[in-house]
């Protein structure tokens, strides 16, 4: 029986994407050995977003919870998603921070590392893939998907064949707003399949209702895993249910390697959870349901609702259609990018922006400047020549990989730091969220260990 991997996300992406990464280690500690048995490939549980929600919300040390899912999940893999050149912050770091961070995480227990480039240049990938194999992990590399008049398969299978050529283990096409149709995947995931001899991954989003269907075509043409996650936290803007895809996977004459008890035993537990998500208003059931708008617009869920509170701040929610209507005519001057961090963002202020001042680039984003210099790395397609013209004010642009103008800063950081903390892993937190990071260091600092805490007590009752 032909096998089909499933990777489950309700700790990592089902959390980010339904509930802003607010859940805690210890609401989800209990379940973890179930989650080890239950026969998954693997485990999505840390980053993306999970390493800046520990420290922001959670006052939780993102190096030990990843240590204590470690300590209990021994047999399932544990993957990871990391933004390449990004790490997981939002702007580039140079190459002695992506691999002192990468080290970490390996030696901490991650196994699989799915990396990504918001721009399929995989120049900013090459450090990422390259320590993650050094350290003897998993280096799944990473396609994003976007829908555009210049991608099409061709392309695709040349990132594919590329990813192959630096080495990746295995790869997976990132479709973050859920737009792949049913036939698009089958088609994409046969011409990857037919181009490289690399597993191939899906992962999507049930945002606009495809996801189901779209895994049940990949299926068809060879994908060798898919991300679900637990029923009741799938769904809407995270990914397809486990137990459903496990039914219906298992009725098309596939084995998925899980054992149905197993997760009942899961969803059960994870039940209450929801509900006290939804109570505390975490949790918009709106979320829930799908919204196929994106198939219109071609925008993430998330980007609308961004625009949507951008403009009622700036008391011009009238203005939405001309927004929308902009964003592709902006996305169309930035060479196509594909609309997934920090993209979506760049592109859905600038648009908001080009409308509020009533003049296309009278104002241009610094974020924009940065990107026509080159500082993302290379546009997809062309940049609108008078844009490029405007945004780098006589500048040259940047040609070679952004990352190389950027000097090492990670023992230069551990230097000026050595009065906050000596640990290597509190020095990687602070690079990435310097404000935030020094107040969590502090204050973990300020909390006395659990050794005191003992001692303390003894010595109240003497
Ligand atoms: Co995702």
């Amino acid at each position: 029986m032909t096998k089909i991997n499933i990777t489950e996300t309700v700790l990592r992406d089902a959390n980010q994407s339904l509930i802003a990464t607010r859940m805690s280690f210890d609401e989800f500690a209990p379940i973890l050995h179930k989650l080890d048995n239950a026969g998954y490939h693997s485990l999505e549980c840390w980053g993306g977003a999970t390493f800046d929600s520990c420290i922001r919300y959670l006052d939780e040390d993102p190096w030990e919870r990843l240590k204590k899912i470690k300590m209990v999940v021994k047999k399932t893999p544990l993957q990871m998603l990391l933004r390449g050149q990004n790490i997981l912050g939002y702007k580039h770091y140079p190459d002695d921070v992506v691999r002192n961070f990468i080290k970490m995480s390996v030696y901490y227990g991650m196994d699989i590392l799915r990396i990504f480039d918001a721009l399929n240049d995989y120049r900013n990938i090459e450090v990422a893939m390259d320590e993650t194999k050094k350290q003897g992990a998993h280096a799944q590399g990473t396609i994003v998907y976007t829908i555009s008049p210049i991608h099409n398969m061709d392309n695709y299978a040349k990132l594919a064949k590329q990813l192959e050529e630096m080495g990746a283990d295995s790869i997976c096409i990132k479709d973050m707003a859920g737009l792949m149709m049913p036939q698009t995947a089958y088609e994409l995931v046969k011409a990857i399949k037919e181009t490289v001899k690399l597993p191939v991954y899906l992962h999507s989003h049930s945002t606009n209702g495809m996801a189901e269907m779209s895994y049940l075509k990949a299926t068809e043409a060879g994908v060798d895993g898919i991300d679900c996650a637990i029923s009741s936290f799938s769904s809407g803007t995270a990914q397809p249910a486990t137990e459903s895809m496990h039914f219906a996977l298992q009725n098309c004459g596939f084995d998925t390697g899980l054992n149905a008890e197993g997760l009942k035993e899961i969803n059960d537990f994870f039940k209450p959870v929801r509900a006290h998500f939804i109570k505390i208003g975490q949790l918009d059931p709106k979320v829930l349901s799908p919204q196929p708008e994106g198939l219109t617009y071609q925008i993430p869920g998330g980007m609308l609702s961004n625009m949507i509170s951008q403009l009622k701040a700036q008391n011009a929610i009238d203005k939405l259609d001309l927004v929308l209507n902009e964003v592709p005519k902006v996305r169309e001057d930035l060479g196509f990018p594909p609309l997934v961090t920090p993209m979506s963002q760049m592109v859905g202020t600038q648009a908001t922006v080009n409308v509020l001042t009533g003049e296309r680039y009278k104002m241009i984003l610094k974020e924009v400047k940065s990107y026509c210099r080159g500082e993302y790395g290379k546009a997809p397609g062309k940049i609108n020549k008078d844009l490029l013209a405007k945004a780098l004010e006589n500048e040259k642009p940047i040609t070679g990989r952004f990352a190389d103008t950027l000097e090492p800063i990670f023992e230069k950081t551990k230097e000026d730091i050595k009065d906050l903390t000596e640990r290597d892993e509190d020095v990687l937190s602070y690079i990435l969220f310097p404000q935030i990071a020094e107040d969590f260091i502090k204050s973990k600092k300020a909390k006395p260990s659990e050794e005191q805490l003992r001692e303390d007590v003894k010595a109240d009752v003497i």
